[in-house]
């Protein structure tokens, strides 16, 4: 290490908190956007005030590293700076800023670790740019084509292959990368609870089990555009109304096979006010325990409305390896384990074979995905803590 910059918790969020500020509230952090560069950026920056090496896999994702990477078996922590529209602080960065802050702790215990230490920025977690979830692991494992996501086009029809260009990255580069996929040996993400598991249970920092089956499926309602003063009610044909039933139907179909279902996007063609439109495009997520039942509800919901639905993404069920999972848990001398819904590059790469466990920071409301996503300065740093304690018991032998 040629220089070591000890970070607070404190000055590592003030520097992200400016960043990719959105009109609506939250943060607005799209892959490939300026406040994606700038996120880049930073990353570098703490990556450089560390001694760390950095790298930019062919995936887009960021790696920095404390040892040699060829070296391989290499323990991996971080997660992702990219958001929902109107997303909070926490779902992504805290486990970044944590990698690091556990990396300044070890550093400063003085010893090398006996396996190469990483910190990961994953690139496009949320997919909230181009529609598929974690399209950076996705890449970087090979699970989603680079042929397929250089077509992938944003809400603007600008396709990722021109966002690529438009800051100066290779398309014909971009894709999976088994050189570095071949280095991790393990994966631990920390991440801020996206529920009120442990809340209930009283505990700042848990450890996950699962994470659900879950996806994304759009649904194409064409209609007959017309006037809206003019055209007769029994003469129209409105995929409102339609859109209308899909919302109804993937409630109760949600409910009937407990899973959740929601549409949070839809797109209405014209959009005009005095026009009946022409087309609306519907997006659902549906998440359960099992795969089955997620099928099951998107199945129920495309025979509501006779329509077929279009997968864009799909994750199923992860179980993380019992063996990690109960090391993690033996090394935080005993604290819970819970599964959860939400999606995860944990997830991606256990699906692919690679060690992976996740720890999760107390979330007081339990709210994500949203402007008042939150976790208290104490348990961020008991968050510290237990990875610190994760890596030790890691990458010394
Ligand atoms: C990602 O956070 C997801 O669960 O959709
Ligand atoms: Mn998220
Ligand atoms: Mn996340």
């Amino acid at each position: 290490m040629a220089r070591h910059a000890q970070g607070t918790f404190e000055a590592m969020w003030g520097d992200l908190a400016g960043i990719g500020r959105a009109s609506a509230g939250g943060y607005r952090r799209f892959v490939w956007s300026d406040a994606d560069m700038t996120l880049r950026e930073w990353f570098v920056d703490q990556a450089n005030a560390r001694g760390m090496g950095v790298n930019e896999d062919r995936a887009g994702n960021l790696w920095a590293w404390w040892g040699d990477p060829t070296a391989g078996n290499a323990v991996v922590t971080g997660s992702h700076l990219d958001s929902v529209p109107s997303g909070g602080a926490f779902d992504g960065p805290l486990g970044v800023v944590s990698g690091f802050l556990a990396v300044d702790r070890l550093l400063a215990a003085g010893r090398m670790p006996d396996r190469p230490i990483a910190v990961v920025a994953f690139s496009d977690e949320e997919g909230g740019r181009y529609g598929i979830a974690c399209g950076g692991s996705r890449l970087l494992t090979g699970v989603l084509p680079a042929e397929k996501a250089l077509l992938l086009a944003d809400d603007d029809g600008v396709t990722q292959r021109d966002a690529l260009r438009r800051v100066g990255r290779d398309p014909a580069w971009f894709g999976a990368d088994a050189e570095v996929l071949d280095v991790v040996g393990t994966f631990v993400e920390l991440h801020v609870e996206q529920g009120r598991g442990l809340v209930d249970l009283d505990a700042p920092v848990g450890v996950a089990s699962a994470i659900r089956g879950h996806g994304r499926w759009r649904f194409d309602l064409v209609g007959r555009p017309d006037h809206a003063g003019t055209t007769r009610l029994e003469d129209r044909d409105d995929p409102m109304l339609a859109q209308a039933r899909l919302v109804l139907a993937a409630r109760e179909a949600a409910q009937r096979h407990g899973a959740v279902a929601t549409v949070g996007k839809i797109r209405v063609e014209p959009n005009a006010v005095n026009a009946i439109p022409s087309r609306v495009q519907a997006w659902v997520d549906a998440r359960a325990d099992d795969d089955e039942t997620v099928r099951a509800v998107v199945a129920d919901i495309a025979a509501s409305v006779g329509v077929r639905a279009s997968e864009e993404s799909w994750t199923a069920r992860v179980d993380f390896a019992p063996g990690l999972r109960d090391r993690l848990v033996t090394a935080l001398d005993g604290v819970p384990v819970l599964p959860t819904g939400a999606g995860h590059d944990a997830g991606i790469l256990a699906s692919v074979g690679v060690p992976s466990a996740m720890l999760f920071v107390r979330n007081p409301s339990g709210v994500s995905h949203a402007p008042d996503e939150f976790a208290e300065r104490d348990d961020c740093l008991a968050g510290v803590d237990a990875l610190t304690t994760v890596l030790r018991d890691l990458a010394w032998e």
